[in-house]
């Protein structure tokens, strides 16, 4: 006899089975679901995810397209709701663990290498992320007063951050992925969360329809300004930082430089099969300049302007 969740389970391995498929650089099998591409695996998460959250009130959802800024988000955010700014500097969180551990992705739970905390039941207020679109969130997240912050990130240096990823987990030992080859999947969207813009833009209109409930960062200011986000960014969560050199504090502790120079993630800890050391690499706003052509600029830019065309986005 059959439990009804493992009927369910076995209807969407069914319904998951016959969804449009395509290879992701010729390693991942990915497949469209609702107008987005996802490992069969993942989709599994994400439905169960929808089906059974629940939110609570006090709750904050942070939400990313993968390689725009996640990690440093996630770094941002456990300082600002879950340390005492006074924490001397070798016993701070993040010299723990990668903050990707810290602060789970929702729906990732199926690449977990290590045990996890058990995401529903953390302290209060819950700290979670998830790359889906806001259209693929449960009700209680979108119809409850928990808060959401999403990063963005100019998407020539997305699909630049993106490649060199991949390159490091998939072809360690071989010649990178064919770039312009990259570049035409991430147009076309075919890649893991894809499409990048369609996933960008769902937080940025929800954001300005709901602009109490939703905060929308982008990674390029965050760079050029970063203890003005971070000020914006703890008075959205009702955690605000006045005092300067608190401020200070947050932004240096989280800062690429520091993160990438702890031991934590250095010594080839892994967390979701990936070593800790890959989410950090240059953190340059316009490291594309070094590696697309003007054909490449020229097919992402076009891509964007008709994607993002009178929303009022811009990077
Ligand atoms: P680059 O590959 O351009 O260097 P994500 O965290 O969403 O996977 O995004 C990874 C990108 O964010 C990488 O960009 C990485 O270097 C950068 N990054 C990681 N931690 C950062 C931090 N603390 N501050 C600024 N950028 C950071």
């Amino acid at each position: 006899i059959m439990d009804s969740s493992q009927s369910s389970s076995d209807e969407n391995d069914a319904l998951i089975n016959d969804l449009p498929s395509a290879m992701f650089w010729d390693v991942m099998q990915i497949k469209k679901w609702q107008g987005f591409w996802f490992e069969p695996g993942l989709i599994k998460c994400a439905m169960k995810f929808n089906s059974s959250f629940n939110a609570k009130h006090d709750d904050v959802l942070l939400a990313s397209s993968p390689k725009t800024g996640t990690t440093w988000l996630k770094a941002l955010c456990l300082c600002i709701l879950h340390q005492n700014h006074n924490i001397p500097e070798n016993e701070d969180l993040l010299t723990k663990d990668n903050p990707q551990y810290h602060v789970q992705t929702i729906e990732s739970s199926i690449y977990s290498t290590k045990p996890t905390p058990d995401l529903y039941a953390t302290s209060s207020p819950r700290l979670f992320h998830t790359h889906l679109p806001f259209s693929f969130l449960p009700d209680s997240i979108k119809n409850t007063s928990c808060k959401i912050v999403c990063v963005a990130r100019n998407p020539k240096d997305t699909l630049v951050s993106l490649w060199h990823f991949f390159n490091s987990i998939f072809r360690a030992n071989q010649e990178p992925y064919p770039l312009e080859k990259a570049v035409e999947e991430f147009c076309r969207g075919v890649h893991q969360y894809g499409p990048y813009f369609e996933n960008v833009l769902s937080y940025w209109l929800e954001s300005r329809k709901r602009p109490e409930k939703i905060l929308f960062l982008k990674y390029e200011e965050m760079i050029k300004d970063p203890k003005g986000e971070v000020k914006k960014l703890a008075l959205f969560l009702g955690k605000p930082i006045e005092n300067e050199e608190n401020l200070e504090k947050v932004v240096w502790r989280c800062s690429l430089d520091r993160l990438k120079n702890l031991e934590v993630n250095k010594n080839g800890s892994v967390i979701y099969g990936v070593p800790n050391g890959s989410y950090f690499r240059k953190g340059m706003v316009g490291d594309w300049k070094n590696y697309l052509n003007s054909e490449m600029e020229d097919r992402i830019n076009q891509t964007t302007l008709i994607k993002f065309q009178g929303s009022g986005l811009e990077f």
